[in-house]
């Protein structure tokens, strides 16, 4: 089965065409990174305009780099949310149109079920129960998926997700955005031990992430250290580069050590951690310790999956059109969509803390 993966939830625009949900025949990206870079983050507006203008060529490009006539492609798979609600209409809309002219099913895609997807590519067949760690710019998730398709949510973050705390600090250090790459290279040099920022525990004892107070103790370390970022673009100093290792270490342990004891809790078979953080070596190196530690096999994505790409939304569009799900010409973008599909939330913990999924 050819499906052709469209994702546009936020700043990439990507067209991707898998065979059979592993192997990738094309996988083409537009990076928006800097359109968006003089801002610090990204503009809603710019970023959708953008992707009206990219998609179309994306996709073709794609379809020609796959080596592949449009006619024969079986299906399609789109990123129906969460994302940014312009964006996300962009690669809906496309995908319906190209569907409808083509006579070819459609399917609607959670972009962090894309990003589980990630590692289907370059590792072995996931056996389940896995756990899922997802960390990027929007989200910080740790899921429990006891058989393909069922997700219970586990750990989510209370406010910043893991990618965007990374992106503040570095914008306070006056490095360049995205954040987490700039400071993953400063920590490289830096000592953590010279500056320690704490993990947060959420009070009501529930395995959930924040990393809110991490930004805010950095913004006051700088402030009382009187920290003025560089603008001329030179070498950083040596106490930047301390707190970036400090930074970097406070987020990693927090993400490992949640997974590491849930991980003992719930047996998984499969570890798994994916999304743009998991470029992080640093991450990497932590998790796969812990994994050794557990005596469980973890699977990454290469660093051109990590990061938001149409060939994992094929994955999952994939798996879902073998599951018999089709969408219909209605589809629509949803930016509130939820991934979890079994064991619904404690109503109680859902009214008071605002979540980002
Ligand atoms: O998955 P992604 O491309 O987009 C979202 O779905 O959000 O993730 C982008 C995020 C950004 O916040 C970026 O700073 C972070 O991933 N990121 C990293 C690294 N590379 C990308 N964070 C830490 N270390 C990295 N090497
Ligand atoms: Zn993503």
């Amino acid at each position: 089965m050819l499906v052709l993966g469209i994702e546009s939830s936020c700043d990439e625009t990507a067209a991707a065409v898998v065979c059979d949900g592993k192997e990738i025949l094309s996988s083409m990206i537009s990076s928006q990174i800097e359109l968006h870079r003089p801002f610090g983050g990204v503009v809603p507006e710019l970023a959708s305009r953008e992707h009206l203008a990219k998609i179309d060529p994306i996709v073709q490009e794609a379809i020609s780099r796959a080596g592949v006539r449009l006619e024969e492609i079986n299906a399609i798979a789109v990123t129906q949310g969460p994302g940014l609600i312009g964006s996300l209409l962009v690669g809906v809309c496309y995908a319906k149109a190209l569907a409808y002219g083509l006579d070819i099913p459609i399917v609607g895609v959670n972009h962090i079920e894309g990003h589980f997807y990630s590692v289907v590519f370059e590792n072995p067949p996931i056996e389940y129960p896995a756990l899922a760690l997802i960390v990027s710019g929007g989200h910080t998730n740790l899921f429990y998926v006891p058989e393909e398709g069922a997700y219970k949510l586990i750990s989510r973050t209370r406010d910043d997700a893991a990618g965007e705390a990374f992106d503040k600090v570095a914008k306070m250090l006056g490095l360049s955005y995205p954040g987490g790459p700039a400071i993953e290279r400063l920590a490289l040099e830096g000592d953590a031990s010279r500056a320690r920022f704490p993990i947060a525990k959420i009070s009501d004892g529930k395995p959930d992430f924040s990393f809110s107070g991490l930004k805010t103790a950095v913004a006051r370390y700088l402030r009382e250290n009187e920290f003025t970022p560089r603008t001329d673009g030179g070498e950083a100093s040596q106490w930047a580069k301390d707190v970036a290792a400090g930074v970097q270490q406070s987020i990693i342990r927090s993400l490992v050590r949640t997974t590491e004891s849930t991980a003992r809790e719930l047996n998984p078979k499969t570890l798994i951690v994916a999304g743009g953080v998991a470029c992080n070596l640093a991450l990497r190196n932590e998790a796969e310790r812990a994994a050794g530690s557990l005596n469980l096999p973890i699977y990454f994505p290469s660093k051109h999956l990590s990061t938001d790409n149409a060939a994992m939304i094929a994955a999952a569009g994939t798996a879902k059109l073998r599951a018999g799900k089709r969408a219909g010409l209605d589809l629509g973008a949803d930016i509130t969509l939820r991934l979890q599909n079994i064991d619904l939330e404690d109503a109680a913990t859902r009214r008071k803390a605002k979540y980002k999924l």
